[in-house]
This record gives structure tokens, sequence and C-alpha cells, in this order.
């Protein structure tokens, strides 16, 4: 039996990656993963990329790239520069990056509930344990051995809620990191991806006054998940360690990706491709609403995400979401359990579904396939 390291005890496949195998299958419909619109796609009639980006290069990004990427968090309040960004092989990247800087095992760190289902995964790889982080009163419970080193929030459009943090919150929970030393890791995928106006500034900006924290974005849902690009900032006393991991872990993130992108950001017609891009999300979220309400109408209750790409569905009724999805499953319907996004594992009466991929006919058939299987088990 080979000797395998004891984290890989809680080595697990993750639920979303293993439900895109099966929404592959011909005729799937799939309101699982958070996969976005390939209409989204920016193009490919770019120039030819230089020759030279075929050599090794810097692992913090390429400087073009990151001097863009700067600019754009200092507009955001973001006190940061060139030399303190890092491109990431996507935002993923960055949370493997933060877990392996902070989290040993048994050390506490304070997440949403529910929180980004992948994010969860590698904290408990490391060993974290959870507690919950209440936006309302982030320092609840903070003292002595309960204090986290970590609040990993999503505060803007959230991973699986849609929910976006007030400004008021926001504000609390910087004042909260630097009052109990904590670190605040700040993941920031969805915020261009905004259909409604929200409060988006984001946490870390309220923190120039000190303390520590990460914050990172993505360039998935709006350039191509395919990419692999997201990128990172942090504090002065964390970024040079975030470097040296990632030099351990891949040297630096493709270039090729880093030089399309970097045209992507420059192209001038950057602006209008977005508005585009936001102006199909919201027409799909206000189909899957309209379908939700004549499917699901009164099975369940949700709140129309004001950004991002999910619905957060309530069922009514002691409706086990797994047992559902293993009926759905049999006709072809995937969708994401509410407890894969709870740290303790624990019930959630609540299921995550993307609106963002299906078909408008997909939609309709998806949504009346588990509100048929609601009702029959309403009248069963
Ligand atoms: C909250 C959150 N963080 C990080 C990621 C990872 O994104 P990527 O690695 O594609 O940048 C996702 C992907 O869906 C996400 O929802």
């Amino acid at each position: 039996m080979a000797r395998l390291s004891a984290r890989t005890g809680d080595l697990h496949a993750s639920p979303v990656r293993e439900m895109l195998n099966v929404s592959l299958r011909p005729g799937a419909i799939s309101f699982a993963g958070g996969l976005p619109s390939p209409e989204t796609f920016a193009g490919l009639d770019l120039p030819p990329p230089p020759r030279d980006l075929l050599q090794y290069g810097p692992t913090e990004g390429e400087p073009p790239l990151c001097e863009r990427i700067a600019a754009e968090l200092r507009d955001l309040g973001v006190d940061t520069t060139a030399e303190r960004v890092m491109i990431l092989a996507g935002s993923q990247q960055g949370i493997d990056l933060a877990a392996k800087l902070v989290v040993d095992p048994g050390a506490t760190v304070a997440v949403e509930a529910p929180a980004y289902l992948a994010a969860l995964q590698v904290f408990r790889f490391f060993g974290a344990r959870f507690s919950t982080l209440d936006r309302a009163d982030p320092a609840s419970g903070w003292g002595g051995d309960a204090t986290p080193r970590l609040a990993y929030v999503t505060p803007t459009f959230q991973n699986p809620t849609g929910g976006c943090w007030s400004a008021q919150e926001r504000a609390a929970l910087a004042q909260a990191c630097q009052a109990h030393e904590v670190i605040l890791f700040e993941d920031d995928p969805y915020r261009d991806l905004v259909y409604e106006d929200c409060e988006r500034t984001p946490i870390c900006a309220g923190m120039s006054g000190g303390g520590s924290w990460i914050y990172q974005g993505s360039f998935s849902k709006t350039v191509a998940p395919g990419l692999r690009l997201g990128f990172l900032t942090a504090s002065e006393d964390l970024f040079p360690l975030l470097v040296r991991l990632k030099q351990a872990s891949d040297l630096h993130t493709n270039r090729l990706s880093q030089w399309m992108v970097l045209q992507y950001l420059q192209d001038p017609g950057r602006a209008a491709r977005m508005e585009g891009v936001r102006a199909l999300y919201r027409r799909k979220r206000d189909l899957f609403d309209a379908a939700l309400t004549r499917h699901l109408g009164n099975l369940a209750s949700w709140t129309t995400p004001p950004g991002g790409l999910f619905f957060w569905v309530a069922l009514a009724g002691g409706v086990d979401p797994q047992g559902l999805l293993t009926r759905a499953l049999e006709r072809g319907v995937l969708f994401t359990p509410g407890s894969h996004f709870m740290a303790d594992g624990g019930a959630c009466p609540a299921i995550r579904l993307n609106f963002s991929l299906a078909a408008p006919g997909d939609v309709e058939r998806g949504l009346a396939v588990i509100g048929d299987l609601l009702r029959e088990r309403a009248t069963a």
C-alpha cells in the first residue's frame, strides 16, 4: 500500500466537477456549474503573439498586465501597485496559495454560510476548522482562541447566493479584521457581472489604515475561463510570501494567456463588449426568474440576484435536495444541492441554480422537471 500524506485523508472529489462530466452527456440540462455563456467569450481575432513569450517568465506575471490591473484596482480604492499584483492560473489558485500561507491543521477560517464550495474544499484539505461569519456582526464570537486566522468572503454577488454586502457590512468586516488581527481574504470574481446598482467597493479598500489582506479577481467570467487567468494583490506583509508559494507551485502563469488578456483589457471595444455581456446575462436572469415563478412559484422562494451567475432557491416543505437531485438526474437535469456550500456539511434545504449557461428552451424544460418532481413529492 503506497504511503501518502496525512492530508490526502481529506481529499474528496469536487461534486461540481464530477457533475460537469454528467452534464456533457447529450440531452443533459445543467444548472449545476458556474459556466459562463460561450456567447460572452472574447474573440480570437488577435495579432500573432510575440515569440519571446515562449520563454519562461516572471512569477509575478507580465509587467504590463500587472500595471494595468494595479491601475484598475487603485480606481476602486485598493491600495496597491504593479509590484504588488500577481497573475494567477485562475483565481482558484489564489485560494490554494492563501490556504498554504495561513492554514495549519486545526486553524480556524471564518466563512459565510453558505460559502463557495471549492474554497471550503481547499481549506478543509489543509486541515481548517470553520466558524460562521455573521456579516451583520462579523466579530461576534471572536476573541482569544475563537479568533479565526482568516476571514474568507465573496461580498459581491456571492457564489452561491448572488447576494451583495452593504457599505456598512463591508466597513464592519474591515474594522473587525483590523481590530482582531484577522487576515481578510476577499474573493471577487463576479464584480463586473452587475445587473442592478449595488455597493461593490472592495472591503480591502477600507483597510489602508492597517491590517493584513488578500484580494483576488478573475478573468474567467468576463473573458473566458479556458484561459485560466486570475490575479491577486495583498498587503505588503503577505505579498512576498504568496509569490514564493507561487514559485514553488508552478513557477509562473501561462504567458500566452496573459498576453491575450492584456489585448482584451486594452481593446477600445472592451467597455461596449462588457455592456453586451451584462445585457445578455440580465435577460437570461429575468427569463430564468420568470420560469422559476411559473414552475416553482409556490414550492420555493428566492431573491432575484442583482449580479453574478446564480439563483439560490430555498425549497418549501422539508424537501431533501440530494434526493431531489437523484430523481432529477434520472431525467437529465442537474443542479447543486445547498449542503455542498455549508462548511459543516450539514443539511441545507436550498439548491443553487446557474442561469448563465442553459438555452431558454432548456431553462423551461429543466425547471418544469424540477417543479414536477417537487409537486409529485407534495402529493405523494
Ligand atoms: C467565488 C469563486 N472564487 C473563485 C472561483 C475560481 O475561478 P477561476 O479559477 O476560474 O478564476 C470561482 C469559480 O466559479 C468562484 O465562484
